[in-house]
Protein backbone atom coordinates (compact mmCIF):
# COMPACT_ATOMS: atom_id res chain seq x y z
CA UNK A 1 0.00 0.00 0.00
CA UNK A 2 1.17 3.28 -0.88
CA UNK A 3 1.34 6.51 1.46
CA UNK A 4 1.02 10.34 0.30
CA UNK A 5 2.80 12.64 1.68
CA UNK A 6 0.24 14.45 3.72
CA UNK A 7 -0.68 10.50 5.51
CA UNK A 8 2.53 10.46 6.05
CA UNK A 9 3.39 13.41 7.69
CA UNK A 10 -0.10 12.86 9.84
CA UNK A 11 1.43 9.45 11.12
CA UNK A 12 5.30 10.67 11.73
CA UNK A 13 3.37 13.70 13.78
CA UNK A 14 1.05 11.80 15.71
CA UNK A 15 3.80 9.01 16.36
CA UNK A 16 6.24 11.62 17.09
CA UNK A 17 3.64 13.43 19.98
CA UNK A 18 2.43 9.77 21.35
CA UNK A 19 5.73 8.21 21.53
CA UNK A 20 8.43 10.69 20.79
CA UNK A 21 9.66 8.04 17.88
CA UNK A 22 11.11 10.27 15.27
CA UNK A 23 10.25 9.09 11.97
CA UNK A 24 12.56 11.03 9.16
CA UNK A 25 12.50 12.03 5.64
CA UNK A 26 12.62 8.79 3.62
CA UNK A 27 10.55 6.07 6.21
CA UNK A 28 7.72 6.05 3.77
CA UNK A 29 8.47 2.74 3.28
CA UNK A 30 7.89 1.67 6.81
CA UNK A 31 4.81 3.29 7.18
CA UNK A 32 3.97 1.85 3.72
CA UNK A 33 5.07 -1.55 5.15
CA UNK A 34 4.13 -1.67 8.46
CA UNK A 35 0.74 0.36 8.23
CA UNK A 36 -0.23 -1.19 5.24
CA UNK A 37 -0.36 -4.24 7.08
CA UNK A 38 -2.50 -2.74 9.93
CA UNK A 39 -4.69 -0.86 7.39
CA UNK A 40 -5.29 -4.92 6.14
CA UNK A 41 -5.76 -6.09 9.70
CA UNK A 42 -8.13 -3.72 10.61
CA UNK A 43 -10.64 -3.79 7.40
CA UNK A 44 -9.37 -0.69 5.26
CA UNK A 45 -8.55 -0.79 1.46
CA UNK A 46 -5.84 1.79 1.92
CA UNK A 47 -3.76 3.73 4.07
CA UNK A 48 -5.78 6.82 3.32
CA UNK A 49 -8.95 5.30 4.81
CA UNK A 50 -7.11 4.29 7.68
CA UNK A 51 -5.46 8.19 8.31
CA UNK A 52 -9.09 9.34 7.73
CA UNK A 53 -10.32 7.34 10.49
CA UNK A 54 -7.53 8.04 12.57
CA UNK A 55 -8.20 12.03 11.92
CA UNK A 56 -12.43 11.42 12.99
CA UNK A 57 -11.13 8.84 15.85
CA UNK A 58 -13.72 6.85 14.78
CA UNK A 59 -11.85 3.84 15.75
CA UNK A 60 -11.35 2.65 19.03
CA UNK A 61 -7.33 1.81 19.94
CA UNK A 62 -6.24 2.40 15.79
CA UNK A 63 -3.82 5.09 17.61
CA UNK A 64 -2.10 2.29 19.73
CA UNK A 65 -2.19 0.16 16.95
CA UNK A 66 -0.67 2.79 14.58
CA UNK A 67 2.29 3.63 17.25
CA UNK A 68 2.99 -0.16 18.18
CA UNK A 69 3.24 -1.36 14.29
CA UNK A 70 5.87 1.86 13.91
CA UNK A 71 8.18 0.41 17.11
CA UNK A 72 11.25 -1.64 16.40
CA UNK A 73 11.42 -4.04 18.55
CA UNK A 74 14.55 -5.86 17.78
CA UNK A 75 16.29 -7.48 20.88
CA UNK A 76 17.71 -11.12 21.83
CA UNK A 77 18.93 -12.54 24.97
CA UNK A 78 22.01 -11.19 26.26
CA UNK A 79 22.32 -8.76 23.48
CA UNK A 80 25.90 -7.33 22.89
CA UNK A 81 26.96 -9.70 26.10
CA UNK A 82 29.26 -7.49 27.58
CA UNK A 83 27.21 -5.30 29.57
CA UNK A 84 25.69 -8.55 31.13
CA UNK A 85 29.62 -9.83 32.09
CA UNK A 86 29.95 -6.28 33.54
CA UNK A 87 26.12 -6.85 35.37
CA UNK A 88 27.72 -10.09 36.84
CA UNK A 89 31.44 -9.13 37.25
CA UNK A 90 31.35 -5.98 38.73
CA UNK A 91 28.02 -4.06 39.01
CA UNK A 92 26.42 -6.82 41.27
CA UNK A 93 29.30 -7.64 43.67
CA UNK A 94 29.45 -4.00 44.20
CA UNK A 95 26.03 -3.39 45.00
CA UNK A 96 25.71 -6.62 47.18
CA UNK A 97 28.38 -5.04 49.41
CA UNK A 98 27.02 -1.43 48.99
CA UNK A 99 23.00 -3.09 49.90
CA UNK A 100 24.19 -5.76 52.19
CA UNK A 101 22.16 -3.78 55.22
CA UNK A 102 19.06 -3.26 53.54
CA UNK A 103 19.04 -6.44 51.71
CA UNK A 104 17.14 -5.30 49.07
CA UNK A 105 17.98 -4.23 45.27
CA UNK A 106 15.76 -1.97 42.41
CA UNK A 107 16.10 -3.01 39.01
CA UNK A 108 14.42 -1.41 36.18
CA UNK A 109 14.63 -2.35 32.33
CA UNK A 110 13.31 0.69 30.70
CA UNK A 111 12.05 -0.89 27.27
CA UNK A 112 11.98 -4.99 27.60
CA UNK A 113 10.50 -5.24 23.89
CA UNK A 114 9.63 -9.18 24.32
CA UNK A 115 11.51 -10.07 27.37
CA UNK A 116 14.41 -11.48 26.28
CA UNK A 117 16.54 -8.33 27.63
CA UNK A 118 15.04 -8.63 31.30
CA UNK A 119 14.63 -12.38 31.42
CA UNK A 120 18.17 -12.82 30.63
CA UNK A 121 19.13 -10.51 33.33
CA UNK A 122 17.27 -12.64 35.45
CA UNK A 123 19.27 -15.29 34.41
CA UNK A 124 22.53 -13.50 35.22
CA UNK A 125 21.18 -13.05 38.88
CA UNK A 126 19.95 -16.95 39.63
CA UNK A 127 22.93 -18.85 37.60
CA UNK A 128 25.62 -16.31 40.11
CA UNK A 129 23.81 -14.79 42.99
CA UNK A 130 21.62 -17.40 45.39
CA UNK A 131 22.34 -15.66 47.98
CA UNK A 132 20.04 -12.58 46.34
CA UNK A 133 17.49 -15.45 46.72
CA UNK A 134 17.27 -14.38 50.46
CA UNK A 135 16.54 -10.07 49.18
CA UNK A 136 13.56 -8.40 47.94
CA UNK A 137 14.27 -8.19 44.44
CA UNK A 138 12.18 -5.48 42.79
CA UNK A 139 12.22 -5.89 39.26
CA UNK A 140 10.36 -4.05 36.62
CA UNK A 141 10.22 -4.28 33.06
CA UNK A 142 8.59 -1.98 31.21
CA UNK A 143 7.67 -0.85 27.43
CA UNK A 144 5.19 1.23 25.88
CA UNK A 145 4.01 -1.51 23.64
CA UNK A 146 1.23 -3.47 25.09
CA UNK A 147 1.35 -6.14 22.65
CA UNK A 148 5.18 -6.34 23.89
CA UNK A 149 4.52 -6.38 27.06
CA UNK A 150 1.65 -9.22 27.08
CA UNK A 151 4.73 -11.11 25.12
CA UNK A 152 7.09 -10.62 28.10
CA UNK A 153 4.47 -11.78 30.78
CA UNK A 154 3.90 -14.90 28.42
CA UNK A 155 7.34 -16.18 28.79
CA UNK A 156 6.97 -18.06 25.52
CA UNK A 157 9.94 -17.85 23.16
CA UNK A 158 10.64 -19.32 19.47
CA UNK A 159 12.84 -21.89 18.62
CA UNK A 160 14.32 -18.93 16.52
CA UNK A 161 14.10 -17.01 19.66
CA UNK A 162 16.11 -19.11 21.95
CA UNK A 163 18.63 -20.01 19.40
CA UNK A 164 19.61 -15.78 19.28
CA UNK A 165 22.11 -15.37 22.25
CA UNK A 166 21.29 -18.35 24.37
CA UNK A 167 23.40 -21.10 25.39
CA UNK A 168 21.74 -24.61 25.45
CA UNK A 169 22.96 -25.21 29.13
CA UNK A 170 20.83 -22.18 30.30
CA UNK A 171 17.98 -22.92 27.93
CA UNK A 172 17.73 -26.44 29.02
CA UNK A 173 17.95 -24.97 32.62
CA UNK A 174 15.74 -22.23 32.99
CA UNK A 175 12.98 -22.96 29.94
CA UNK A 176 9.88 -25.81 29.18
CA UNK A 177 9.49 -27.12 25.83
CA UNK A 178 5.89 -27.00 24.74
CA UNK A 179 5.11 -28.18 20.79
CA UNK A 180 7.46 -25.52 18.97
CA UNK A 181 7.78 -22.91 22.01
CA UNK A 182 9.44 -22.36 24.70
CA UNK A 183 8.44 -21.17 27.79
CA UNK A 184 10.69 -19.52 30.52
CA UNK A 185 9.83 -21.25 33.98
CA UNK A 186 7.72 -19.66 36.75
CA UNK A 187 10.66 -19.40 38.86
CA UNK A 188 12.23 -16.69 36.36
CA UNK A 189 8.64 -14.98 35.30
CA UNK A 190 7.81 -14.25 38.82
CA UNK A 191 10.99 -12.34 39.91
CA UNK A 192 9.59 -9.48 37.33
CA UNK A 193 6.63 -7.34 37.07
CA UNK A 194 5.80 -5.93 34.08
CA UNK A 195 4.50 -2.52 33.63
CA UNK A 196 3.49 -0.01 30.47
CA UNK A 197 5.84 3.37 30.72
CA UNK A 198 5.47 5.85 28.07
CA UNK A 199 9.43 7.01 28.36
CA UNK A 200 8.17 9.98 26.29
CA UNK A 201 5.86 11.59 29.46
CA UNK A 202 6.10 12.27 32.83
CA UNK A 203 7.21 9.03 34.71
CA UNK A 204 4.94 7.05 36.97
CA UNK A 205 6.19 7.17 40.59
CA UNK A 206 9.23 4.04 40.64
CA UNK A 207 11.37 3.59 43.47
CA UNK A 208 15.21 4.40 43.10
CA UNK A 209 16.97 2.08 41.22
CA UNK A 210 20.76 0.36 41.69
CA UNK A 211 20.50 -0.48 38.34
CA UNK A 212 19.01 0.89 34.90
CA UNK A 213 18.69 -1.04 32.06
CA UNK A 214 17.45 1.61 29.20
CA UNK A 215 19.13 0.24 25.81
CA UNK A 216 18.61 0.80 22.23
CA UNK A 217 15.38 3.22 22.87
CA UNK A 218 17.03 6.51 23.16
CA UNK A 219 18.15 6.34 19.80
CA UNK A 220 14.60 6.41 18.48
CA UNK A 221 14.21 9.95 19.70
CA UNK A 222 15.35 13.29 19.20
CA UNK A 223 17.92 15.11 21.45
CA UNK A 224 15.18 17.03 23.67
CA UNK A 225 13.60 13.76 24.31
CA UNK A 226 16.80 12.31 25.09
CA UNK A 227 17.91 15.30 27.55
CA UNK A 228 14.52 15.13 29.32
CA UNK A 229 14.49 11.71 29.68
CA UNK A 230 17.84 11.53 31.44
CA UNK A 231 16.99 14.23 33.51
CA UNK A 232 14.05 12.10 34.82
CA UNK A 233 16.70 9.09 35.65
CA UNK A 234 18.50 11.37 38.01
CA UNK A 235 16.01 11.54 40.55
CA UNK A 236 15.16 7.02 40.23
CA UNK A 237 18.80 6.58 40.02
CA UNK A 238 20.02 5.82 43.31
CA UNK A 239 23.50 8.30 43.78
CA UNK A 240 25.92 5.04 43.68
CA UNK A 241 23.38 2.86 40.96
CA UNK A 242 24.30 1.92 37.49
CA UNK A 243 22.77 2.72 34.38
CA UNK A 244 23.63 0.84 30.97
CA UNK A 245 22.66 2.56 27.55
CA UNK A 246 22.93 0.73 24.34
CA UNK A 247 26.04 0.74 22.63
CA UNK A 248 25.15 3.49 20.63
CA UNK A 249 23.83 5.88 22.98
CA UNK A 250 25.47 7.59 25.36
CA UNK A 251 24.96 10.63 28.35
CA UNK A 252 27.29 13.04 26.39
CA UNK A 253 26.16 16.81 25.44
CA UNK A 254 22.51 15.24 26.96
CA UNK A 255 23.40 15.76 30.55
CA UNK A 256 26.45 16.59 32.76
CA UNK A 257 25.26 14.83 35.54
CA UNK A 258 26.34 10.95 34.41
CA UNK A 259 29.70 10.11 33.91
CA UNK A 260 30.92 6.91 32.31
CA UNK A 261 32.32 4.48 33.83
CA UNK A 262 34.35 1.34 31.96
CA UNK A 263 34.78 -1.98 32.59
CA UNK A 264 36.48 -4.85 30.94
CA UNK A 265 34.64 -5.25 28.29
CA UNK A 266 31.86 -2.38 28.27
CA UNK A 267 31.30 0.65 29.90
CA UNK A 268 27.77 2.02 32.04
CA UNK A 269 26.50 5.35 33.46
CA UNK A 270 26.79 6.75 36.94
CA UNK A 271 25.62 9.90 38.50
CA UNK A 272 28.65 12.21 39.31
CA UNK A 273 29.59 12.41 42.93
C1 LIG B 1 14.94 -2.00 19.83
S1 LIG B 1 13.91 -2.38 21.16
C2 LIG B 1 15.11 -2.56 22.45
C3 LIG B 1 14.85 -3.76 23.32
C4 LIG B 1 15.92 -4.05 24.36
N1 LIG B 1 16.08 -2.97 25.27
C5 LIG B 1 17.24 -4.39 23.71
O1 LIG B 1 18.15 -3.59 23.75
O2 LIG B 1 17.35 -5.47 23.14
C6 LIG B 1 13.16 -0.81 21.51
C7 LIG B 1 11.93 -0.90 22.41
O3 LIG B 1 11.61 0.42 22.84
C8 LIG B 1 10.20 0.52 22.94
N2 LIG B 1 9.82 1.94 22.88
C9 LIG B 1 9.78 2.76 21.81
N3 LIG B 1 9.34 3.98 22.16
C10 LIG B 1 9.10 3.94 23.49
C11 LIG B 1 8.61 4.88 24.44
N4 LIG B 1 8.29 6.13 24.08
N5 LIG B 1 8.49 4.49 25.73
C12 LIG B 1 8.83 3.22 26.10
N6 LIG B 1 9.27 2.28 25.25
C13 LIG B 1 9.41 2.63 23.96
C14 LIG B 1 9.70 -0.30 21.76
O4 LIG B 1 8.35 -0.71 21.94
C15 LIG B 1 10.70 -1.46 21.72
O5 LIG B 1 10.21 -2.58 22.40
Amino acid sequence: MSVSKSDFNYIRELVLERSAIVLDDGKEYLVESRIGQVAETEGFGTIDQLVKALRKNSHNGLQSKVIEALTTNETSFFRDIHPFETLKDAVIPELLENRKNERRLNIWCAASSSGQEPYSIAMVIRENFPVLLDWKIDFVASDISETMLNRCRSGKFSQLEVNRGLSAALLVKYFEKEGASWFIKRNLQEMIHFQQINLSRELPYLPKMDIIFMRNVLIYFDIETKKRILNQLISILQPDGFLFLGAAESTINLDSSFERTDYKHSGCYRLKR
